[in-house]
């Protein structure tokens, strides 16, 4: 793998000044958040009110405790428009989640705020390793989706030449990278992985594919993932995370020179992390759920948002900017198998040890009798048929001792496994709803 780190002559100057310098530019863009969102948003005037705080308390940065959380069904109360600063018509685009369940979550930016979000994702394709003029293979969805208009926003500030292909036709990916020599890829990882299968029935080698770096997020995805990806194209594979709420990707990025988890730009994303029972900040290192606080936002304004993202916060390595390491999960996705809490990346880590085992995976949940059970959805692949027996003894053993539940794994032939064109779906609950 080639060394793609960025030039230091071309990081933004506040991605390495002094913390001091980071706390003092966030205590003023913090005042100014919290009065924006108090004057121009009636649930934050509201929601101060009801908690007896106004902005004029926050004093220091540690201040922003005093202050209530800002929860998912907040935004769906307001449906669609009512969490907006500024007029609509000073909206210059509206993004929303899929909303599978019930109301869909609804965001807007207001011109000068698309411009704050090319910066940050400039700087994360930066960080990733691309440089102006690199050609990036953009298979995040269009649409209302966040993923694919955000990095192309960033792409564009950073002046690359972006393929927006977007998800689905994967014959078609794999045959445009190759044919216009991607050097990097925006993906989901799980998705990167149907590609990677199609090189396969192609019968291309990725290893030989142009691809230098592969910029994965919108879903967890483990180290391990990251090894198993990293070989098999012979590329780096560095983590993107962000969410629509509070801007889209592009909160955080790893940098490819450490890959040690991803740097906050915390210039406009202010992070705390939570215990999620009590609601307390937990000291640095400590994991819980992830918090933000929007610092430059104009169309909306969010003040301590809870993600449901379980993380740690770490100190600066690469950027002076902290950390979060990479997410364990999301609070939602806690199975509580039989008392045992279990995330599906710890799944994932295990079912990546099992060499005779593809990487896709799905977890259904059953009940029988009154007792919960998990069924492991795997595959085997295509020239290891004769050890799938084995192989999904050995990956039900490594989880009953790693991760301390008995599963029932169930491995099927290549392609049996359900396959995601953008966020894996990897829980399937197909408990009795009580
Ligand atoms: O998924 C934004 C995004 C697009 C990020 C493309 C990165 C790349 P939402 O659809 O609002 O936005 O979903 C946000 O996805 O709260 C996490 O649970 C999850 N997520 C996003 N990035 C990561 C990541 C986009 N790198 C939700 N690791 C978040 C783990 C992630 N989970």
């Amino acid at each position: 793998m080639k060394d793609l780190t960025p030039p230091r002559d071309t990081l933004d100057p506040i991605e390495i000044a002094s913390r001091d310098e980071i706390a003092a530019l966030q205590l003023e863009r913090m005042k100014w958040s919290l009065r924006h969102a108090c004057d121009n948003v009636p649930h934050y005037k509201a929601s101060f009110d009801a908690a007896g705080v106004h902005p004029d308390d926050l004093k220091d940065l540690s201040d922003l405790a005093k202050f209530p959380f800002t929860v998912k069904s907040d935004l769906r109360d307001n449906y669609p428009f009512g969490m907006f600063a500024v007029p609509r018509d000073q909206v210059a685009r509206i993004h929303a989640s899929s909303g599978t369940t019930g109301q869909p979550t609804v965001v807007g930016y207001t011109a000068r705020d698309l411009d704050t979000w090319a910066q940050v994702v400039a700087r994360s394709l930066r960080a990733s390793g691309l440089r102006p003029g690199d050609l990036l293979h953009n298979a995040y969805g269009y649409g209302l989706f966040t993923g694919g208009l955000g990095i192309q926003l960033g792409a564009d500030k950073l002046g690359l030449t972006t393929v927006p292909i977007s998800g689905g036709m994967t014959q078609r990916q794999v045959r445009l990278i190759e044919d216009f020599g991607a050097k990097g890829i925006t993906v989901t990882p799980s998705y990167a992985l149907s590609i990677l299968d199609e090189y396969a029935a192609q019968g291309r080698d990725p290893r030989l594919s142009p691809l230098q770096v592969g910029i994965f997020g919108a879903e967890p995805w483990t180290n391990a993932m990251r090894r198993q990806i990293e070989e098999a194209f012979d590329m780096h594979a560095v983590d993107i995370y962000g969410l629509s709420e509070v801007m889209g990707p592009g909160v955080a990025n790893e940098c490819v020179e450490t890959k040690d988890g991803l740097h906050i730009w915390e210039d406009h994303f202010y992070p705390e992390v939570i215990d999620p029972e009590t609601g307390a900040v937990l000291p640095e290192g400590a994991l819980g759920e992830l918090v933000f606080t929007s610092l430059t936002k104009e169309a909306f304004p969010i003040v301590r948002y809870r993600t449901r993202d379980l993380t740690r916060l770490l100190p600066g390595t690469a950027r002076s900017m902290r950390r979060m390491e990479k997410v364990t999960g999301r609070s939602d996705d806690m199975i509580i198998l039989r008392g045992v809490n279990v995330f599906p990346t710890q799944i994932e880590e295990q079912l990546m040890t099992v060499t005779a085992l593809a990487p896709h995976f799905q977890l259904e949940l059953t009940r029988v009798g009154h007792r919960d059970e998990m069924r492991v959805k795997v595959e085997h692949l295509p020239a290891t048929a004769g050890e799938a027996e084995a192989a999904g003894r050995e990956l039900s053993s490594r989880i009953k001792q790693v991760v301390g539940v008995t599963v029932v794994v169930e491995v099927s032939a290549p392609g049996g496994v359900a396959r995601s064109q953008g966020k894996a779906v990897r829980i399937l609950d197909n408990r009795p709803k009580d």
